[in-house]
This record gives C-alpha cells, sequence and structure tokens, in this order.
C-alpha cells in the first residue's frame, strides 16, 4: 500500500515531501495503537525510511520499480543499494556509516523541536516524526547540504569559487554549510566527514570539488572567522558516491530519525505539555471596522 502511494507521488515533488508523505502514510497503515509499541514502529521507520524514498526516486524518474528487499545488513547499505540498485563498494558503505552516525542526534535543533513538541501532547509517533520531517525540509537546517552542492558544482577551480565567494560576501548573502546557532569556533562534525570527503575524491574522478570545497572553507575562516558545519564537506561525500543532490536531506532523515524518536520515548516517560507563552508586541486598541467598510 505504501508502494502505491509513493507512485503517485510525481518526479517533480520536493523529495522531502515523499519522506513526510510516506512517514505519514505508514502511519495509516501501521497507527501505534500504544506507547508500549513504540519500539516497533521506530524500528521500523529506520528499516523502511531508505528504501521508500529510492523506491519513489527510482520509480518516478527512471520507471522502474527496485526491491527494497535487498541482503543489505546495515541502513547504510540499504540506503545505497536501493539508490543505486546493486551492492554498493565497502568505503562507500563506511563513508555512509559514518555520515549516518553523525547526522543521528544533536540535541534541540530545531526539528528534534518539533518532534518533541508533537510527543508532548501524546501524539503518535508517525505524527512526531512527521512534522519533525517538516522542520528538516527548511535550508537553515536539514537543506544546507543540498544549497552547499548547488553552490560548488558551479565551480571549476580552486580560484574561481574564492572570486565568487568573495563576490557573495560583499553582497552580505549566507554561505550554506557554514556556521552555527550554537557552536562558536568550529563543529567538531566537520574533520570527520571531510576526512572522508578527501578519501573518496582520491578514489573518484574528481578534478576540482574537493579543492574547491577546501578553499571555501580557507576564505571563510580568513574572511568571516566562519567554519563549516557538517553539512558542507557531505555535499562532497556524498556527490563522490553518485547521490543526485536532491536525495541529501532525505539521508538526513534516515539518521535523524534515531535521535527524533529518542527525544519521543524521553518526552513520554516525564511528560508535561510544551506550550510556551508570547509577548504580544502590536496594537494596544483598534477599531472595529466592518468587512465592507475596508479600503
Ligand atoms: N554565511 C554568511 N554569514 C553568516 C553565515 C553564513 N553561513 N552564518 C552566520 N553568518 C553571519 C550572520 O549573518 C551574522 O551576521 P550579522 O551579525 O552581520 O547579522 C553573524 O554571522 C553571526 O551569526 P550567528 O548568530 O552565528 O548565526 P545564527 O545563530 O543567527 O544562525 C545559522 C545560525 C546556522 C542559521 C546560520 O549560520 C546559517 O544560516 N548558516 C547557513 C545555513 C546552514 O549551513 N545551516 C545548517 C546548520 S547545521
Amino acid at each position: 500500500a505504501l508502494k502505491v502511494v509513493l507512485e503517485e507521488i510525481p518526479a517533480g515533488a520536493h523529495p522531502m515531501d515523499v519522506m513526510r508523505t510516506g512517514c505519514s502514510m505508514l502511519g495509516n497503515l501501521e497507527t501505534e495503537q500504544d506507547f508500549s509499541e513504540q519500539l516497533d514502529h521506530i524500528d521500523r521507520m529506520l528499516a523502511l525510511f531508505p528504501g521508500m524514498i529510492n523506491y519513489w526516486f527510482n520509480f518516478s524518474h527512471n520507471g522502474i520499480r527496485i526491491n527494497v528487499d535487498t541482503e543489505a545488513d546495515s541502513i547504510a547499505e540499504q540506503f545505497l543499494w536501493t539508490l543505486h540498485n546493486r551492492k554498493p563498494k565497502p568505503l562507500h558503505i563506511e563513508v555512509m556509516h559514518a555520515s549516518l552516525i553523525l547526522y543521528a542526534e544533536h540535541e534541540f535543533n530545531a526539528s528534534t523541536f518539533t518532534g518533541r513538541v508533537c510527543a508532548s501532547t501524546l501524539s503518535d509517533v508517525h505524527s512526531c516524526v512527521t512534522a519533525a520531517i517538516g522542520s528538516l525540509r527548511g535550508p537553515l537546517h536539514g537543506g544546507a547540504n543540498e544549497a552547499a552542492m548547488a553552490m560548488i558544482e558551479n565551480w571549476r577551480s580552486a580560484d574561481e569559487a574564492e572570486q565568487n565567494i568573495m563576490t557573495m560576501l560583499a553582497r552580505k548573502e549566507k554561505i550554506m554549510g557554514f556556521g552555527h546557532a550554537i557552536y562558536r569556533e568550529s563543529d567538531p562534525r566537520n574533520d570527520i566527514i571531510k576526512e572522508w570527503s578527501k578519501k573518496l575524491s582520491e578514489h573518484s574522478v574528481d578534478e576540482y570539488l574537493y579543492a574547491v570545497s577546501e578553499r571555501v572553507e580557507a576564505v571563510m575562516w580568513r574572511e568571516k572567522k566562519l567554519f563549516c558545519n557538517a553539512d558542507f564537506f557531505h555535499a562532497s561525500a556524498y556527490h563522490f558516491m553518485g547521490i543526485p543532490t536532491k536525495l541529501f536531506t532525505p539521508i538526513f532523515v534516515c539518521s535523524r530519525v534515531s535521535g527524533w524518536t529518542a527525544h519521543v520515548m524521553e518526552q513520554r516517560a516525564n511528560n508535561r505539555i510544551i506550550r510556551p507563552s508570547a509577548d504580544y508586541t502590536g496594537p494596544e486598541s483598534v477599531d472595529w471596522v466592518a468587512i465592507k467598510d475596508r479600503p
């Protein structure tokens, strides 16, 4: 039944919308009836999400109904296998393991907070994850690695990259994959994924992408003291493994669902509804104007 729904989603859809709809549909097919079932549902989401996005991707883009019942023995391997419809290279599986671990959990980021607010109403686990996917979709959060890729793939040399970054900074544009709301000096996840990106570039036909990425990193530090966050070198690393850019953020979902659901379980174990108050800053009093009299 999930495949039937996935086949209806057009190729032009945003892959995060596919994740959101897929997760929500799963909640219809396998509704959580009682919180005692939560671990089974979470395991199911972890197991199904990689095949889910790749089933849609291969069907909508290539007209192929892939076999999602592979012999993969990890989430990383299942993702790569169902994407390319063949057993992945061991190096690629290793990089995906590192990537999924780096993205798995990161304290109270926007999507985790969203999921946790939903959990605090005692909603079902699929609703919590669906809500979190909606928050992760935005470019200031999960979409940054895709935006970084869209930027760096335009440049054919490190010098061209430097010139363009300088122009963008002069125009006060945000450079995706840099900065962090909490970290102030560096993002510890960057060193790890950067090393993997370098290794992959040595094993791929890469003439400039890694060099471009390194130069952008150096220029951003020199000019703004801004450092790469986890997303920046993920862009080149995923690209070297033949992953289409539009699937970058769904991979984030396949990983972060572990962190989100850990928070859901924690919230449920000691729940109080999360309901902030707001300070109203609008006008004190305005005259009533009937709709027909409005200008
Ligand atoms: N490119 C250019 N300038 C940036 C920047 C970036 N990526 N990130 C921060 N800055 C600037 C801000 O505009 C701000 O400048 P100002 O003082 O002149 O207004 C200054 O650096 C300080 O910003 P800061 O308070 O550290 O960031 P924040 O908490 O408001 O925002 C992010 C954090 C992550 C939303 C922000 O860094 C960003 O938009 N980064 C790009 C998107 C991204 O990579 N997201 C993934 C996060 S893991």
